[in-house]
């Protein structure tokens, strides 16, 4: 496993992504998923299966301090007593005492991004949360809710096709790193045949090249999200080999600015 160094805690580079991976199925991919070797593991209070993840997780037999878990905050919970009230509820539910990372699943134009931002430092200080971080913020939100609180990572879409090299700037000047959601771009990435090319050198298929292209990038985590175990397998089988700088930057030169996939209507104007 590859590590991410930040603010003095390590965050494994490789992580399962659970969005609608829900109840018994869950819990069982999320056991799975540990058994196999991932150590960091992505919900939300959104995606109504953080019970499902801590049961998975207790399932798995690992100590709760050998896993990295991360959950959000949903953007109509960010006033201060609601977005504390929703952090308790989500420990209750996954059963944990702290979550490695809690982040702001997204920004709200209707509420001033310290109020939120105070209210996690708060957690933080509690001992509740580790780090602290936002997900679906711009380049200037970036800017703006570092100079307020330590915010630890940006969780963003991101994947061959959509260029991040604004926000990996952006992100390393304050000393964050990027969680890349969609990384494998929802499985888009397995008929391109630039990355198919340079999968055949190294017999590994498409996703695996995607993957590891993410997390040979200086302060990047990936968090791709299988429902087959086969599939959760493979997308872990990425620390047998090193892409080449030319390699990385031959998909890295795929990216674009039209390539996103996920643009729902509360969805922030991308500045980059
Ligand atoms: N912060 C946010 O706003 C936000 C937004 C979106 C997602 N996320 C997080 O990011 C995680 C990942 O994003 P995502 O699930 O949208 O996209 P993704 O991980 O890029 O792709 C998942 C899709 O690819 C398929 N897949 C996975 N591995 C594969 C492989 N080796 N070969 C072929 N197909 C494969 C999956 O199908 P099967 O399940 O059938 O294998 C699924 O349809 C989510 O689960 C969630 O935790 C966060």
């Amino acid at each position: 496993m590859i590590h991410i160094n930040i603010k003095e805690k390590e965050v494994p580079a490789l992580g399962f992504g659970t969005y609608k991976l829900k109840d018994k199925i869950g819990a069982e991919a999320v056991s799975d998923a540990i058994a196999i070797g991932y150590r960091h593991i992505d919900t939300a209070e959104a995606y109504d299966n953080e019970e499902a993840v801590g049961q998975g997780i207790r399932d798995s037999g690992v100590a709760r301090d050998e896993l990295f878990v991360t959950t959000k905050i949903w953007y109509d919970h960010l006033k201060h007593d609601a977005l504390i009230k929703a952090a308790e509820t989500s420990l209750k539910k996954l059963r944990t005492d702290y979550v490695d990372l809690l982040l702001i699943h997204w920004p709200n134009k209707d509420v001033a991004m310290k109020e939120p931002l105070e209210a996690l430092t708060e957690l933080m200080q509690q001992g509740k949360v580790k780090l602290i971080g936002v997900s679906n913020f711009t380049c200037e939100m970036v800017d703006k809710a570092a100079a307020l609180a330590p915010v630890a990572c940006n969780q963003v879409e991101y994947h061959p096709f959509l260029s991040q090299q604004e926000m990996l700037k952006t992100i390393r000047g304050n000393d964050m790193f990027l969680t890349a959601y969609c990384p494998i771009a929802k499985g888009k990435v397995l008929d391109h045949e630039t990355i198919k090319d340079i999968g055949a050198k190294y017999k590994k298929n498409a996703a695996q090249i995607t993957l590891r292209w993410h997390v040979q990038q200086q302060h990047v985590a990936a968090i791709p999200k299988s429902s087959s175990a086969e599939r959760r397998r493979e997308n872990f089988e990425i620390f047998d080999f090193e892409l080449t700088q030319q390699e990385m930057q031959a998909i890295t030169a795929l990216g674009s600015p039209e390539g996103r996939l996920v643009d729902p209507s509360w969805a922030p104007t991308w500045d980059c």
